[in-house]
């Protein structure tokens, strides 16, 4: 495996500390709702500050589009750090410019330092090199921490690190090398978990992965197109139709390269998707021509239970059910992979989209070997592409 340069490898003492993290946090009414991109880059920021670093952080929130909007200022953000961090984190309201050196200049020692949204200027997102030279210019050191948006070409996340002395911060470290051991060199046997609603936008993992895995599991509204491609009746069930020869395509490729893809063998069924509807379990081969399939059914879960039980390695990436609107939500497969973790010692990467939602709602993310924090990241990974943010550092 390639290596990248870490903070183990700089001296930071005494030294202005750049980390790109991604505290790209959901909010409501101006609040976070949910605190994890930030306790997960927390790490990072800790070691430096015990390492006697100054630590200025940058990041983005939401898509501005490189203008200012008040609702994707990073402020609310300064609060909640400061609470994970346990220490004053300062606040600059802005990311370039003479009064953000001014105000780095004022700072106290120990405070660590957020700037504002990077995507408020429209050089973050063109990966403009004056951008990049103005973030640069605060900075001794680079430290790239913000895997999650390492699939971006941005001034903070690719040309900046060809600007300063670049390392990789912990959070990337260890996302790289959980995925790396999933999908690189994995303990076989490896299988993956796939669901979500459409193959059109997943059409590169699936192939990736037909190349890599032994044992290709789909599920979700995906898993409908597979078995209508298969000649089953989905009913009114989410189907891309127009997408069954992409369908048939890769379970070509899988069988000539020697993975197995399993569908669903029953399904949990209802007229529509609300919740408390009325719903029962069918075989697949009779889904009513007016039923929806909305979750996989108690027979399926049992097999592929069964199936990973002599598995050593899983990837996960999708809800195999509607599990926002019970009762879709069982999540039996979600804590079956949970329970195998915790007492069989199987290696259980998620990541991506909804997928940490889904487990979530399941109860069973606290129990996976590795839950990514990122999405569109973690899909191109799956896809087998060279993330730019990942590459940089190898540079
Ligand atoms: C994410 O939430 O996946 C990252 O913060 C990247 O955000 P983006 O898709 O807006 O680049």
């Amino acid at each position: 495996m390639r290596k990248f340069k870490t903070i183990d490898d700089l001296d930071v003492s005494g030294k202005r500390v750049l980390v790109r993290c991604d505290l790209n946090a959901p909010m409501k009414d101006g609040r976070i709702t949910d605190n994890t991109r930030l306790v997960r880059a927390a790490p990072t920021m800790k070691e430096l500050i015990d390492k006697d670093a100054t630590v200025i952080v940058i990041s983005h929130m939401g898509r501005p589009q490189g203008t200012f909007v008040e609702s994707m200022s990073l402020r609310p953000v300064a609060e909640e750090l400061s609470k994970v961090l346990d220490r004053p984190v300062t606040f600059i309201e802005d990311c370039v410019g003479a009064k953000v050196e001014f105000a780095l200049s004022c700072m106290p020692k120990g405070n660590v330092a957020l700037l504002e949204n990077l995507r408020f200027h429209p050089g973050e997102e063109m990966n403009a090199a004056g951008f990049a030279g103005g973030l640069a210019a605060f900075g001794d050191i680079y430290v790239g921490d913000a895997f999650s948006c390492a699939h971006r070409s941005h001034a903070s996340i690719e040309t900046i690190a060809r600007l300063l002395p670049s390392v990789a911060g912990r959070l990337m470290q260890s996302e790289v090398s959980a995925l790396a051991k999933a999908l690189g060199n994995p303990q076989r046997p490896v299988a993956a978990l796939v669901g979500g609603s459409k193959i059109s936008t997943k059409l590169g993992v699936l192939e990736n992965l037909t190349g890599k895995m032994n044992l290709l599991f789909l599920g979700g509204g995906m898993a409908n197109t597979f078995l209508h491609a298969k000649g089953f009746n989905v009913g009114k069930s989410l189907c891309e139709r127009d997408m069954a020869d992409a369908a048939r395509a890769i379970m070509e490729s899988a069988e000539d390269k020697g993975c197995e893809i399993m569908l669903p063998k029953d399904a949990v069924t209802a007229p529509e998707l609300i919740a408390g509807a009325e719903c029962e379990t069918t075989p697949v081969e009779d889904v009513a021509g007016d039923a929806m399939i909305l979750d996989v059914g108690p027979a399926t879960v049992g097999e592929l239970s069964m199936r990973l039980s002599r598995f050593k390695t899983v990837v996960w990436n999708g809800p195999l059910g509607a599990f926002e609107t019970p009762p879709f939500d069982a999540g039996t497969n979600a804590r079956a992979v949970a329970r195998m973790t915790a007492n069989d010692g199987l290696n259980s990467i998620a990541g991506g989209g909804d997928t940490l939602a889904a487990l979530a709602n399941a109860g069973a993310s606290g129990s996976m070997s590795y839950v990514s924090t990122a999405g569109g990241a973690f899909l191109q990974w799956l896809e087998g592409k060279e993330l730019p943010g990942v590459a940089v550092l190898y540079e």
